[in-house]
């Protein structure tokens, strides 16, 4: 199997055509939202050129079936020892949590990841966190490497400002992929991302020496993607 690997094709029906069976050690899974988010636009108060075009958004209708399909996609390919971090905002999480219990994961922790930037409401409050479902296959046997003595599950962690940089629609914090790279693998274990986005996790694989395997459907991300790889290796270097 090759490894440090970005696909931009469909991730669900690709994930078991690429990878074995239990041959991935933790996956970092941020699903499209499925609010018809497009991340354009002054509500996110950032110039349209600078986004990238082509986000591929899922219909609220489709989002159960979307999320039971590829929650069910990871699941062979992930060792027992292995782990998944599932990102999903409270508007669909019904149909995560669903998916995740019909397909046979363990969920161990619920984290809210609380950032600053939420959209401005005029008659409700500002959503300001996301949820982070870390699940597992075997909860004996999964791997766990516990750097803080007291790990609390609410992570208060800025989003970042990137002025000027061209990027897809929405972006994790490199901080916040890192530390769950920390928590939740070792040195040269294999990192699946079914929605690489920006390409944040196999950046921050590179960074942190870990092997990735990514996918990203949409095939304009790829320069940003590229951009940033490069630069995180000439860093490395
Ligand atoms: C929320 S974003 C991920 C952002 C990423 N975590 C980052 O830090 O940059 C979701 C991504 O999934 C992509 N996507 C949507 N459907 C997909 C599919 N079936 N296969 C692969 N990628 C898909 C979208 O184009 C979008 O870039």
């Amino acid at each position: 199997m090759k490894t440090n690997v970005i696909y931009y094709e469909d991730c669900i029906e690709n994930i078991p055509k690429r990878i074995p069976k239990e041959s991935i050690d933790l996956v970092i899974a941020d699903p499209p939202f499925g609010i018809k988010f497009t991340g354009k636009g002054a509500q996110y108060n950032r110039k349209d050129e600078l986004v990238v075009a082509g986000y591929q958004e899922v219909t609220a209708g489709d989002y159960e079936a979307f999320s039971k399909a590829w929650i069910q996609a990871i699941f062979p390919v992930l060792k027992t020892t292995g782990s998944a971090y599932i990102f999903s905002g409270w508007n669909n999480l019904k149909a995560i949590l669903q998916a995740i219990d019909d397909v046979g994961f363990i969920t161990i922790n619920h984290i809210i990841w609380k950032y600053q930037f939420g959209v401005f409401t005029k008659r409700k409050y500002v959503t300001s966190h996301y949820h982070i479902l870390f699940v597992v296959k075997n909860s004996k046997k999964y791997y766990f490497n516990k750097i803080e003595h007291y790990p609390e599950d609410v992570w208060e962690i800025k989003r970042e400002y990137l002025p000027g940089e061209k990027k897809n629609s929405t972006k994790l914090p490199d901080k916040l992929v890192e530390k769950i790279l920390l928590y939740s693998s070792k040195e040269g274990d294999l990192v699946l991302d079914p929605f690489l986005g920006n390409g944040t996790t196999a950046a921050a694989c590179l960074k942190l020496n870990r092997r990735y395997i990514g996918f990203e459907i949409n095939q304009h991300a790829k320069e940003v993607i590229d951009t940033r790889l490069a630069k995180v290796k000439e860093n490395c270097l």
